[in-house]
């Protein structure tokens, strides 16, 4: 399988008012060609600003240190007009609420058209005809009454679906989702999973998937990457992780999936997300884990490989330490 992007050492740290928060650590990752990478964790884990990372979204406070290769090109390198050759035409994205990247004053037409237009400089009516056949793609049919209405006349699913729409009128070859189903109920929720892996399948782009949500991970996935506090901590194709998670947080996050038959989360992780302005030394995981060990409140852990399609950041897993049963 060839790499599509790889993300190597990246240190992200904000310069805020109370201090230079620490965000991301040294991620690592790669994304394979035709692929759907899962990016998992807890809320404040980093899993946003890795992705606004790649598309060098940052705000001014932001310093960005490593490398993001993506089609033989280090983006952390590439000037600002050669970023937006890349930016929503190479990497699309979609977000959580497509309420805030649509304007809500203007017609779905003008806004699609008007995107449209700005990129393939085509004219008025051939751009129309491309936004008739891209909601036809993301499975709106009835595209005069959409391309007629305003966001807020439609549902959320929809406006979603718009969304798609519009991220894949430039044939990217990375879509980045982050929690693209958060804010729709279930049914909707596996309807808009479903479009993503069908259009994926139809027109060959990887997907960089972030949820919080391990369900919609086993789902969707190929591969996963869990983060934690800024770091890569486990990574593996799907099935693995599920059926042999190794990070005691991985196992952590597993174990506290909801049963549906109960209404409580099964064994909640205890602890917190730790504050990114003064992070734990070592393993940041280290004050929540049951099997730290004094190493880990010193040293951190390099993302070993643990088998073939299997890498962990644990101190169990080096030299140091053994499996955990
Ligand atoms: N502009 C910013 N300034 C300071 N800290 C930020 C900024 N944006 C995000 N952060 C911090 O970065 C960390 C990771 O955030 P985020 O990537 O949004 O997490 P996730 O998407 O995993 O929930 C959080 O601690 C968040 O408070
Ligand atoms: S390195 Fe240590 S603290 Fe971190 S997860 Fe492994 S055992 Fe727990
Ligand atoms: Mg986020």
């Amino acid at each position: 399988m060839s790499v599509l992007l790889s993300i190597e050492d990246l240190h992200l740290n904000f310069r805020t008012f109370w201090g230079t928060a620490y965000v991301l650590d040294g991620v690592n990752l790669k994304i394979n060609r035709d692929e759907v990478f899962g990016l998992v964790g807890e809320t404040g884990c980093g899993k946003s600003v890795t992705s606004m990372s790649i598309l060098r979204l940052l705000p001014s406070n932001a310093e960005l240190s490593g490398k993001i290769i993506f089609e033989g090109k280090n983006l952390l390198e590439l000037s600002e007009k050669e970023m937006r050759e890349i930016r929503g035409k190479k990497i699309s994205m979609i977000f959580q609420d497509p309420m805030s990247s649509l304007n809500p004053l203007f017609k779905i037409k003008t806004q699609m058209v008007d995107i449209i237009q700005l990129h393939h400089h085509i004219d008025k009516e051939e751009a129309l005809k491309k936004a008739k056949e891209l909601l036809k793609a993301v499975n709106l049919p009835d595209t005069h009454r959409i391309l007629e209405s305003y966001p807020h006349q439609l549902s959320g699913g929809m406006r979603q679906r718009i969304m798609i729409a519009m991220a894949l009128s430039f044939e990217p070859s990375l879509l980045i989702a982050d929690e693209p189903t958060t804010a729709l109920d279930v049914t909707i929720q596996k309807q808009i999973l479903n479009l993503i892996l069908e259009l994926k399948e139809k027109y060959h782009f990887s997907v960089l998937l972030i949820t919080h949500d391990l369900g919609v991970v086993a789902e969707t996935c190929d591969r996963v990457g869990v983060m934690y506090a800024g770091n890569i901590v486990e990574v593996a194709d799907v099935h693995e992780l599920f059926e042999n998670p190794k990070h005691p947080y991985t196992q952590g996050l597993l174990a506290a999936i909801p049963d549906p038959r109960y209404k409580k989360p099964l064994k909640p992780l205890r602890g917190n997300v730790p504050s990114l302005l003064n992070p734990p030394k070592g393993c940041r995981f280290h004050p929540r884990c049951d099997y730290a060990k004094p190493i880990c409140k010193e040293k951190k852990p390099q993302l070993i490989s643990y088998s073939e399609n299997h890498a962990v950041a644990c101190h169990l897993f080096s030299s140091q330490g053994g499996d955990i049963e």
